[in-house]
């Protein structure tokens, strides 16, 4: 048994699935989920030595790699102003104004907490400004465990009868039909069934498919045990 399977057995006992996400779950690509215990750059190494390159950079906000010097620097100066101060602050603000003056087309913004209270927050604000409520959701694409938006959500969910999860209002499929994304799909047929859409979220490159084993160990990766594991 592999130290991946062995904390996959004890995780199995405190969380569904084992995960803390969907898209960590293996049940429908087979085996179990790896368990990593660092990172450096662009690479990650798993509780047992072996190594990945990363294409995930955890969603996104590794944008620089794991263990950014820069980035290390200015977490540890924000953490001795405060950790956490539950209030409206200045730092928020100078972030929110640096984005606004690079990026033309955000006119104002709004930070969250996770992937899929964005995606929800998005979909209220596209249902919201058009009027409409209908969302064309694409089948095999994950956008988080917003409602609307866990029909055929990948492989993260792939092992669970449609609707993707229990919970789930009965019209969200009348609302959101999975429609197909694969070679040859045409949206013209999409368009027109579910015409007035309010939005189209989509994934370039499906979440899933964001690791792939190294051949090369790199000494630069952490490879002691994390403690208690
Ligand atoms: C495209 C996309 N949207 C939304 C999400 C949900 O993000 P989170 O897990 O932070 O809620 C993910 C996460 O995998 C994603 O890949």
């Amino acid at each position: 048994m592999t130290h991946s399977e062995e904390l996959y057995a004890r995780a199995l006992r405190v969380a569904p699935g084992g995960v803390h996400s969907p898209v960590r779950a293996f049940r429908s690509v087979g085996g179990t989920p790896l368990f990593m215990s660092g990172g450096a750059g662009a690479r990650l190494r798993d509780v047992d030595g072996r190594e990945y390159l990363d294409f995930c950079m955890a969603f996104g906000p590794l944008i620089l790699g794991h263990g950014n010097e820069a980035v290390r620097s200015a977490v540890t100066e924000a953490l001795g102003r405060g950790w956490s101060l539950g209030t409206a602050e200045p730092y928020s603000l100078e972030l929110g104004e640096f984005i606004c003056s690079r990026i033309p087309w955000v006119q104002n913004l709004r930070f969250v907490n996770s992937g899929t209270e964005a995606v929800m927050s998005a979909l209220r604000v596209a249902r919201a400004a058009t009027g409409r409520s209908k969302i064309l959701k694409f089948e095999g694409c994950y956008h988080g465990h917003a409602d609307a938006m866990l029909l055929r959500a990948g492989s993260g969910l792939a092992d669970a009868p449609l609707p993707d999860s229990a919970g789930l209002g009965s019209n969200l499929l009348t609302d959101s039909p999975p429609w197909s994304l694969g070679p040859g799909a045409s949206l013209e047929g999409g368009t027109v069934r579910l015409s007035p859409t309010a939005a189209a979220p989509t994934e370039a490159r499906y979440t899933s498919k964001v690791c792939i084993a190294s051949r090369k160990p790199s000494p630069s990766l952490p490879s002691k045990r994390l403690a208690g594991t």
